[in-house]
């Protein structure tokens, strides 16, 4: 439907509403990243003091830019490739500035193709909770249940797969029917699962302790690298730098506000990840399991907690469903960029998801196997910022502390001083475009830098 409006020329494809477009941008937001990744990049990093660091790169550097990139898909109107060509030339600029099409469309590819290894775990948990075998599980037994799915290269392929085709499903379809149809429900019902999770959270007795572990910082142990992950994370959380937002904003119809509605999206997503680390660690501190357990943290403690809950395979059931469905509209979107360019380009949707869909499996099962079969393959040891990193890590970091950072500034450097002022004022409005513009040019891409230096020196 959507493809046929666009191929013939008519008005462009819309979401059908503001409504529609927060949705489908907290449901690209919103992804293992708040639930699973958050929780444990916050417990390796030390808590309190990481957590505020993140706070507010979502705060000045996360908000600002993805209005940035909001206002530039919705002014070119295509996929992000497709919009700097479109912005370069009207802006009567270098056509290098493609480049930030380019990069985003490449970190986004990579990134689903290891976030559908991960979200692929999400199914034999479903499997595990809707045979009842998590009631009453111990930490022991979760851990090990944990360990053996990841040893088992079999099992992930299995998953990844169904994941990847899951993805191309809906992608081929077009976005709005099937995603904008499904986020609206889909994403409330999170919300609310996690409001619950977090009322047993407080009964378990270590609330407190979460809660201060959480809010409480501890300066002494932050790291310069904790500060690149916080940005990196802040990025990845909100689906920046990496076309997903400039993608969306080109179905976004021009009366909606896109100050507004960008801090909508981003206190959306920044309220799923706090409240996802209420709900979990106050379980890790329970069972006296390790806060910087890594990886695995959510798949080994949350089993512990339903097991033990009052009808907790069925909130366990529940969880890991939505969880599914929050991977999912991520994936969608990561996806999206590289297909709504391939299909500019004449290659219609169905191929386009299918063949984008083909290759970022081939690559995710390079990361499925650094789980076991590669655990020990490090193909960039000889430097020692990448010691001991296997594929997946090595990958996660690239995209992470590499791609996004380099392509937010690139971002910021053109939406702050290539692009005519009056040009994004007419998108943003002239009420906040002041604020924006001077910090889109003076404080986002030095501070995107400054980071990045740091952390590289
Ligand atoms: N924001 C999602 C999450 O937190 C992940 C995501 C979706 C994403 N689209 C993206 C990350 C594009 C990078 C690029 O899980």
């Amino acid at each position: 439907m959507v493809n046929s409006v666009q191929k013939a020329g008519a008005s462009p494809a819309q979401w059908s509403s503001r409504f529609a477009f927060i949705m489908a941008a907290v449901g690209s937001a919103v992804g293992l990243g708040n639930i699973w990744k958050f929780p444990y990049i916050t417990g390796e990093n030390g808590g309190g003091a990481f957590v505020l660091v993140y706070l507010g790169c979502i705060a000045i550097i996360g908000i600002p830019i993805m209005m940035a990139e909001v206002m530039l898909g919705r002014r070119g109107g295509k996929s992000p490739i497709g919009t700097m060509q479109v912005l370069s030339r009207a802006e009567g600029r270098s056509r290098g500035w493609v480049g930030i099409g380019i990069l985003a469309t490449l970190a986004s590819f990579l990134i689903l193709s290891f976030y559908s290894v991960i979200a692929g775990w999400t199914m034999p948990y479903i499997m595990s909770a809707a045979s009842g075998e998590l009631s009453n599980i111990s930490a022991e037994t979760s851990g090990a249940l944990f360990e053996g799915l990841l040893a088992s290269p079999g099992q992930l392929l299995l998953w990844h797969s169904v994941f990847m085709g899951l993805t191309v499903l809906v992608s081929a379809g077009g976005v709005r029917h099937g995603l904008e149809r499904a986020v609206t429900k889909l994403m409330p019902a999170l919300f609310v699962l996690l409001l619950i999770l977090v009322g047993y959270a407080t009964t378990t007795g270590h609330f407190g302790e979460a809660v201060s572990f959480l809010f409480r910082p501890d300066f002494s142990s932050l790291t310069a690298e904790a500060v690149l992950v916080a940005l990196g994370h802040a990025f990845f959380t909100l689906s920046l730098a990496s076309g997903a937002m400039m993608a969306y904003g080109a179905y976004l119809n021009k009366k909606v506000s896109i100050v507004r509605t960008s801090f909508t999206v981003a206190i959306l997503d920044t309220c799923v990840a706090m409240l996802a680390g209420l709900a979990i660690f106050p379980v890790v501190f329970a069972h006296g399991l390790a806060a910087g357990e890594g990886p695995g943290l959510i798949f080994v403690t949350l089993p512990v907690a339903f097991g033990q809950m009052p009808g907790g395979s069925f909130f366990a059931l529940l969880f890991f469903v939505l969880l599914l469905f929050a991977a999912w509209s991520s994936s969608i979107s990561m996806l999206e960029s590289l297909v709504s360019h391939l299909h500019e380009r004449g290659i219609s949707r169905v191929k386009a998801a299918i063949g984008g869909g083909l290759v970022a499996w081939l690559i995710g099962i390079t990361t499925l196997l650094s789980l076991n079969v590669w655990s020990d393959f490090a193909p960039l040891s000889m430097f020692e910022r990448f010691e001991g990193k296997t594929l997946f890590d090595l990958y996660d970091y690239f995209t992470a502390n590499i791609m996004m950072p380099l392509c937010a500034f690139l971002t910021a450097v053109f939406a702050g001083w290539v692009m005519k002022p009056e040009h994004s004022a007419a998108e943003l409005g002239q009420r906040w475009h002041g604020v924006w513009y001077a910090v889109m040019r003076y404080f986002t891409p030095i501070a995107v830098l400054i980071v990045f230096y740091t952390n590289l020196g």
